[in-house]
């Protein structure tokens, strides 16, 4: 019987167990590489500017990861707390992604628009200032540092060779744009810009009666 041929040969068992696991594994994940919903951005949702993409950076070389997710699942206490869940193709220009799990601060994938640029400002600087329990450390060397430009630009062009669309102006312009700029103007850019983008989310909100 041939399933007692295969039973009793461990080398042709592992061989036929990696086809079937690769043959699984490729009719799941192949056909998402050509899903528009997944590839495409969703409407609305642009490249990064220059100075939010400067404060992106910063946020990654910070953490900010560690204790913030930029991910809002898709469930009642999650979408009356922070607004129309998140969908794949909000993320196409993240690169890394900065989705995470850990929540020690609350989820920052709509906190744009949320609070004022002073508040932001005073937050990072000192977040007890603004919120009197909060246990987030502050980011004082943010107001004193400045952005790099030439940095930034190196950064355009690799994602522009990537395939993210940006123009050889916008990459030119980028310098004029974030001189005399600090690392604080560049992350509360970011903070602001977060979730601000996709128009899809207003209409599926009302629709789904979230309550943003
Ligand atoms: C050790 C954990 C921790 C780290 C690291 C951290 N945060 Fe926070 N964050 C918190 C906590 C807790 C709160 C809630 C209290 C508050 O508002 O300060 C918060 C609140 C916030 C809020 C307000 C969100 C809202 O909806 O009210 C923003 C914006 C924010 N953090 C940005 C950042 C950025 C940017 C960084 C990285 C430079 C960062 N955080 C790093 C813990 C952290």
């Amino acid at each position: 019987m041939s399933h007692e041929i295969i039973e009793k040969n461990i080398g042709l068992m592992a061989v036929l167990i990696l086809v079937v696991i690769s043959v699984g594994g490729l009719v799941q994940i192949v056909p998402l590489m050509f899903k528009a919903t997944i590839v495409d951005p969703a409407p609305g949702v642009e490249v990064y500017s220059p100075l939010e993409l400067a404060g992106r950076d910063v946020y990654v070389r910070e953490g900010c990861y560690g204790c913030h997710s930029q991910q809002i699942r898709p469930f009642r206490s999650e979408t009356e707390r922070y607004g129309h869940y998140s969908v794949a193709g909000e993320f196409v220009y993240d690169r890394p992604f900065q989705w995470g799990s850990k929540r020690t601060g609350p989820d920052l994938a709509r906190v744009g628009g949320k609070y004022s640029d002073d508040w932001h400002y005073l937050h990072m600087v000192d977040p007890r200032a603004v919120v009197p329990d909060s246990n987030m450390p502050a980011y004082p060397w943010l107001e004193q540092r400045m952005v790099n430009p030439e940095k930034l630009q190196r950064h355009m062009r690799a994602l522009q060779r990537l395939g993210d669309p940006y123009t050889d102006e916008m990459i030119a312009a980028a310098a004029d744009e974030l001189v005399g700029k600090t690392e604080l103007d560049a992350v509360v850019a970011y903070l602001q810009g977060l979730g601000q983008d996709w128009t899809g989310q207003d209409e599926r909100a009302v629709a789904a009666g979230a309550s943003r």
